[in-house]
C-alpha cells in the first residue's frame, strides 16, 4: 500500500502524520511511504532523515492513503474516489464533512476512535491532550509574574502559586501533574465521579459539588468516558463554587469539554475581574468556544490585568514529541486497515473501531446522521 503524507500550511500547526522512525516501520511491513518535501520540517523532521529511513520524497496524491494532519491540510481538488483518507477531520464541523464527503473518499476521523481498551494504542485524543496540558502549564508558568514553587530564601518566603483545573480529563490531569512537579498548590474540578480519586491521587484537591438529584449523578457519569451536559441545577452551584475557588486563584487552566457541543462556559467575566492582576488563564477549549467569557480563540490577550490564553493548539508547542506520538497511534490504526495476507488496503466493515471512525464513503456522509450523535 501506498501512504501519502501532507504537509501542513495551517497556522499554528507545526505537527506532522508520521515520523522517519514510524516511516521505517511502514516500509519494513511493505508498504511504500511517499512524503511531501517539507512536511516534517515544523516538527524538525528533514527531508533526508524521512529519505535515510527509506521514504520517498514525491506528490502525496498519488498515493491511495492519504495522512494529512488535519482535515485543512487536505487539497479537495486532489481527492479522487479511491482515496483513503486518515487524520484529525473534525467530524462536529458537518459542513465541512459534507464537502469532503462529496469527493467520494473513504474517510476516517482518528477523534471518533472509541475509548476501550484495544484501542488505546491508537487513542490520539488521549496522546495529543496529554501533550496540550503539559504545554499549557508550562505557558502559564513563564507568564505568570511570579513563582510557580514556595521559595525559602534569605530575603523572606514566597508562597506557592495557587492553580486551578477545571477539567480533569487527559489534559487536566496532565496538567495537575506537571503544576505539581513545579511545586504549585493545585486544586481540580470535574463533573465525572470517577475524576475525584485522580485527582487525589495527584496531590490536588478535589473541587466537590455533590449531586442533589439523579439526574445529576447520570449525567455526570456520562458515556463511554466522556462527559454528558450537565443540568442547568448542577452548573449553577458548580459556577458558585467554581467562582469561589477561581477569585483564589493565580493560574487557572481550563479543559473541560463535552464532545460534539460547545464548550461549558464555567467562567464568568466577573470571575476573571476578581482575580489578582498578573493572574493567568489558560483555556484549553478555546477551540469550542472556550471555557472562559472573555477568551478570544486564537488569541492571547489582557483583561482586568489578567492574561487570558485561548490558543488553539497547545500540542503543536510541543511538535516533534506530539507527532511521534501521532504517528504511532495512526500506524497502530492503519495496522488495521491492511489485508492479512500482504500489505494491501482492505477495509474491515464489522471492525468496530472502523465501523466508529469511518465518517464516508461512496459519496454518503456517515457521521453523525446514522449514529444520531
Ligand atoms: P474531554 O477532553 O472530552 O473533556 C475534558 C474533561 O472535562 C473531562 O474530564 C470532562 O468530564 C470534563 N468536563 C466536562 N464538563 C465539565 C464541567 N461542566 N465542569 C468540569 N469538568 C467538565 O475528555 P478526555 O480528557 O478526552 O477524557 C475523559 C475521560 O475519558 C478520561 O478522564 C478517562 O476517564 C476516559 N478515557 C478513557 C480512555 C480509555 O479507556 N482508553 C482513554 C482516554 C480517556
Amino acid at each position: 500500500m501506498r501512504l501519502g503524507v501532507i504537509g501542513t500550511q495551517t497556522a499554528g500547526e507545526r505537527r506532522v502524520s508520521m515520523t522517519p522512525e514510524v516511516a521505517q516501520q511502514y516500509i519494513q511491513a511493505g508498504h511504500v511511504c511517499i512524503i511531501e518535501p517539507g512536511a516534517g520540517e515544523r516538527a524538525d523532521y528533514s527531508d533526508e532523515q524521512y529519505v535515510q529511513a527509506g521514504a520517498q520524497l514525491g506528490d502525496p496524491y498519488q498515493a491511495e492513503l492519504l495522512l494529512p494532519m488535519a482535515r485543512q491540510d487536505v487539497d479537495l481538488a486532489r481527492l479522487q474516489s479511491g482515496h483513503v483518507v486518515v487524520g484529525l477531520l473534525d467530524p462536529y464541523e458537518t459542513d465541512a464533512l459534507e464537502t469532503l464527503t462529496q469527493t467520494g473518499v473513504t474517510a476516517f476521523s482518528l477523534e471518533l476512535i472509541p475509548r476501550t481498551t484495544r484501542a488505546q494504542s491508537m487513542d490520539v485524543l488521549s496522546s495529543q491532550a496529554n501533550i496540550s496540558g503539559y504545554a499549557a502549564v508550562l505557558r502559564a508558568a513563564s507568564l505568570y509574574p511570579r513563582f510557580f514553587p514556595m521559595m525559602m530564601t534569605a530575603a523572606g518566603t514566597v508562597k506557592a502559586a495557587r492553580v486551578v483545573v477545571l477539567g480533569a480529563g487527559v489534559a487536566g490531569l496532565q496538567a495537575i501533574a506537571t503544576a505539581r512537579r513545579l511545586g504549585a498548590v493545585v486544586e481540580a474540578s470535574d463533573v465525572r465521579p470517577a475524576a475525584r480519586e485522580q485527582i487525589e491521587s495527584l496531590g490536588a484537591k478535589f473541587i466537590d459539588v455533590p449531586y442533589e438529584t439523579e439526574e445529576e449523578r447520570v449525567a455526570a457519569e456520562g458515556k463511554g468516558g466522556y462527559a454528558g451536559a450537565m443540568p442547568a441545577s448542577w452548573l449553577a452551584r458548580q459556577a458558585e463554587v467554581v467562582a469561589q475557588r477561581c477569585a483564589q486563584a493565580d493560574v487557572l487552566i481550563s479543559t473541560a469539554l463535552i464532545p460534539g457541543r460547545p464548550a461549558p462556559s464555567l467562567i464568568a467575566a466577573e470571575v476573571v475581574q476578581k482575580m489578582r492582576a498578573g493572574s493567568v488563564v489558560v483555556d484549553l477549549a478555546a477551540s469550542r468556544g472556550g471555557n472562559c467569557a472573555l477568551t478570544e480563540p486564537g488569541q492571547t490577550v489582557v483583561r482586568h490585568g489578567v492574561t487570558i490564553v485561548g490558543e488553539l493548539n497547545f500540542a503543536s508547542q510541543v511538535a516533534a514529541d506530539a507527532s511521534a506520538l501521532y504517528a504511532r497511534n495512526v500506524r497502530q490504526f492503519v495496522g488495521l486497515l491492511v489485508a492479512q495476507d500482504g500489505p494491501q488496503l482492505h477495509i474491515p466493515e464489522a471492525d468496530d473501531i472502523v465501523q466508529a471512525s469511518l465518517v464516508c464513503r461512496d459519496a454518503k456522509r456517515l457521521f453523525p446522521a446514522s449514529r444520531g450523535a
